[in-house]
């Protein structure tokens, strides 16, 4: 029994490593890719994402391209973290495959409607196309099984100190998200940033002796300059595959209920998560927040995934 799932995502480093976990590992069923701007602008992250299918072999797989802005105010793109194109560093030329004729949305709808068995979401950008989504098909929610995205943060942020990226990139589509009903799960900077890169993972990635292990490493690589450069630190997280793995194997991450509101006024803080961990705003608690992973047995998984793709 697979799981069926869409990816929506901004390729992206760590998006792309997202992606060949999902096309890799058996216990999932890839239905669709959808592409929002984020990372990149939106020509950039859909064409990333077509590279990356090919790449895995998997361009059987429909890619569609979404919004290309947050629903309020403009695009601010990371450049400073995933280069010019999206995914500077590892050699990416190969021929793909062409985008779905239709917008991301309807491509969602479509899938999410013809699926036997409900679908899970697996946003790893910003949530624009999800929040669009839901506002413009609601008959979709009935198909839908969960929510496990990328995003937000129970402590400080990366993008301002307490907003992560996915969340400041389009607060009011995560507002639309998180409070939609739906089962949400949210994995976030807390835990994203126990899976680190290291030298030892990379050369993990490189021992593998495929291309696709070698666009990996290289992947890695640049993401850890880019994070020294950044942050300071040394050993890049890889956030996004984290979301697919909590959809592979839940055990691998550990999750606590909790009330989750995205603040979208402050002076300082819009975007950030405010995660009520101790219950004591009395506010709903709606969202399974990831609050542990498993970070050994992280690895293995997606090395595994990478292996099979050949
Ligand atoms: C998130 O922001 C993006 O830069 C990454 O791809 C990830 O989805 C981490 O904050
Ligand atoms: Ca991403």
């Amino acid at each position: 029994m697979t799981v069926p799932v869409i990816i929506d995502c901004d390729p992206g480093h760590d998006d792309a490593l997202a992606l060949l976990l999902a096309a890799g590992d058996p216990r999932l069923r890839l239905l669709g890719v959808t592409t929002v701007a984020g990372n990149q602008t939106l020509d950039k992250t859909t064409r990333n994402a077509q590279r990356m299918l090919a790449l895995a072999g998997a361009s059987a797989v429909p890619v569609a391209a979404g919004c290309d802005r947050p629903l309020v105010g403009e695009l601010d793109v990371a450049a400073d973290i995933h280069g010019e194109s999206g995914l500077d560093g590892p050699d990416l030329d190969v021929p793909v495959a062409p985008v779905a004729g239709e917008h991301a949305v309807e491509l969602m709808r479509g899938l999410i409607a013809d699926s036997p068995e409900p679908v899970t979401l697996i946003p790893t950008g910003p949530l624009t196309n999800v929040a669009m989504l839901l506002r413009t098909h609601p008959a979709a929610r009935r198909n839908l099984r969960r929510i496990v995205l990328m995003g937000g943060s129970t402590a400080r942020g990366n993008t301002t100190p307490y907003g992560e990226f996915n969340i400041v990139t389009d607060p009011e589509a995560a507002d639309v998200v998180l409070r939609s009903g739906l089962p949400v799960t949210m994995v976030g900077l807390n835990v994203t940033h126990q899976a680190l890169a290291t030298p030892e993972v990379i050369a993990g990635f490189r021992a593998i002796g495929t291309r696709l292990g070698d666009v990996c490493a290289d992947l890695m690589v640049f993401f850890a300059g880019a994070y020294l450069r950044t942050f300071g630190i040394p050993h890049p997280p890889v956030h996004d595959p984290i979301a697919v793995a909590a959809v592979i194997d839940p055990s691998l991450v550990r999750t606590v209920t909790a009330p989750v509101a995205v603040e979208l006024a402050g002076a300082y803080t819009r975007g950030a998560t405010v995660v009520d961990l101790h219950h004591r705003t009395g506010r709903p608690a709606a969202t399974e927040v990831a609050v542990g992973l498993d970070v050994d047995r992280f690895w293995p998984l997606l090395r595994a995934a990478v292996t099979n793709l050949g």
